[in-house]
């Protein structure tokens, strides 16, 4: 009886943490098939990211980074104290050798940051709204590290 409760526990612990890491799968794979239906890659590509370029975060060696037109109208913007409702940047991860490796992606909804990311052949990895993006995105503006509001 101990033991059973102990393996409920364990059982228990791990589909929590495994659900906050990946809780929404099916939603997150529908998510990146439309942006690559919109070809993404032909976005505009995030200031200062107009050309592949080493990444400073677990995001694989080099990334490429696109903004939707709701993002690219907010550039234009001014004084903006956030990012507004609509917002989808999406990230390639290359290797050194320029094998895709990772994207990931964050989507602004009316309850703030959806994130995901997926494995080089859209599987996703993490989804919903997963510590480990929130936590190292925090210092970000508005969580956006790439660049700032404008
Ligand atoms: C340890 C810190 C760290 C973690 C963890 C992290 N990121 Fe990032 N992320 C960054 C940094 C720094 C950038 C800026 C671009 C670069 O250097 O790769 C970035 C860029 C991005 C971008 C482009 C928009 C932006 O904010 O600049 C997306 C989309 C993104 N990350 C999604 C995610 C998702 C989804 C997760 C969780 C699976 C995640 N990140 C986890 C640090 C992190």
């Amino acid at each position: 009886m101990r033991l059973a409760r102990g393996l409920l526990f364990v059982v228990t612990v791990a589909t929590t943490a495994a659900c906050r890491q990946n809780d929404d799968p099916n939603g997150a794979e529908a998510l990146l098939a439309e942006a690559r239906d919109d070809d993404y890659r032909a976005w505009l590509r995030a200031p200062g990211y107009e050309e592949r370029r080493p990444s400073s975060a677990p995001h694989s060696d080099n990334v490429e980074i696109f903004v939707n037109d709701v993002v690219e109208d907010a550039l234009a913007d001014d004084g903006l104290s956030e990012w507004p409702v609509g917002a989808l940047i999406v990230k390639d991860g290359y290797t050194d050798d320029g094998t895709l490796e990772l994207t990931s992606l964050m989507q602004k909804r009316e309850d703030g940051w959806y994130w995901a990311e997926y494995d080089a052949d859209g599987n996703a990895l993490y989804s919903g709204s997963p510590d480990i993006c929130v936590d190292c995105h925090d210092s970000g503006s508005d969580f956006v590290r790439a660049f700032t509001l404008p």
